[in-house]
């Protein structure tokens, strides 16, 4: 059986709302992570708080794939604690557990079902087994109707609803999926590297996206693209060896000195936003301390 904190039973199906009355929904406390002997997380502390926007980046290998898995249970922690709200323990409960107590994730590579419309991927999402049940032996209700109808808006594909998925650019294909996870509502949203591979514009409406979601959910991105960090950024955390090694805005980030000497170390340009095919301008670790050098704000 599976308890929270205060020793009250959680069923998977509860619809389980965190206590956020410290203003924190996610916290991540002295948390380790080894494989082989080597520590891709060492003693990480994390805290996101209830509505925000928080971009994680750091140098390839610092750990920021690895914190995602641990905050959505796919790897097990050596040590440490994650818990979602104050009380509910998530080292507790298992992969699909974790998902339907509200924490969604969006991984790189998006997942939508090519050969369904649009609204059917949408649709197929919807909170609670009865989305699929319904989906594919009933009717929407007039609520379900307009929910999607409100995601559709959310993610700007409402004149898209009807094509096949398949046909969606891969931007669009992001954004659908971003809108296959808030149909379950959760109040947290992982997302890793969202816009590589995106042109410029759809940067820009990704930007526009995962900042208004933020309020209504709190929001975790992971992004290589510094332009894009920097256009959507209030805190963001750097990773470095599987340990936090700054906290702040981004001008605050740029212009500390153990950040610099980072991404101007061994680790410098080794960008991995050089996926990035589209021709968005692709940041470096030289571009990063010039903009530096040059402290905004
Ligand atoms: N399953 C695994 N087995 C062994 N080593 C792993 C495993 N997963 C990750 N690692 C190692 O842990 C370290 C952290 O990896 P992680 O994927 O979290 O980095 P990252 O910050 O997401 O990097 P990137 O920016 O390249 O995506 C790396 O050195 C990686 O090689
Ligand atoms: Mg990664």
């Amino acid at each position: 059986m599976i308890v929270d904190k205060a020793g009250t039973p959680i069923t998977a199906t509860d619809n389980v709302q965190p206590d956020t009355r410290h203003g924190v929904i996610l916290y991540v406390e002295d948390v380790s992570v080894s494989f082989d002997g080597f520590k891709a997380l060492n003693d990480l502390n994390l805290y996101i708080n209830d509505g925000e926007l928080r971009c994680l980046i750091g140098a390839n290998g610092a750990g920021k794939t690895t914190l995602m898995d641990v905050i959505t249970g796919k790897i097990r922690p050596d040590t440490g604690k994650v818990n979602f709200g104050q009380q509910v323990d998530l080292l507790q409960l298992d992969e699909s557990e974790i998902a339907r107590v509200g924490i969604g994730r969006k991984f790189q590579k998006p997942t939508v079902f090519e050969a369904l419309s649009v609204y059917k991927n949408i649709e197929l999402s919807l909170a609670g087994d009865k989305g699929i049940w319904t989906s594919l032996f009933g009717k929407l209700t007039g609520e379900q109707r307009d929910r999607i109808d409100e995601i559709l808006r959310t993610i700007g594909l409402t004149n898209e609803a009807f094509y096949m998925a398949e046909r969606l650019s891969h931007g669009q294909k992001q954004w659908l999926e971003i809108g296959m996870l808030l149909a379950a509502e959760p109040r947290v949203l992982l997302v890793d590297e969202p816009v590589a591979g995106m042109t410029g514009q759809e940067t820009e409406r990704t930007a526009e996206l995962l900042t208004s979601l933020a309020g209504e959910h709190s929001v975790v991105v992971v992004e290589h693209d510094m332009a894009f960090v920097r256009s959507i950024a209030r805190t963001v955390t750097v990773l470095h060896q599987g340990s936090v090694l700054a906290e702040g805005s981004m001008s605050e980030v740029q212009s500390n000195p153990e950040v610099i000497k980072v991404y101007l170390g061994e680790d410098s340009g080794e960008d991995s936003g050089d996926d990035n095919s589209e021709g968005y301008p692709s940041e470096s670790g030289e571009e990063y301390i010039e903009a530096s050098s040059s402290k905004e704000g």
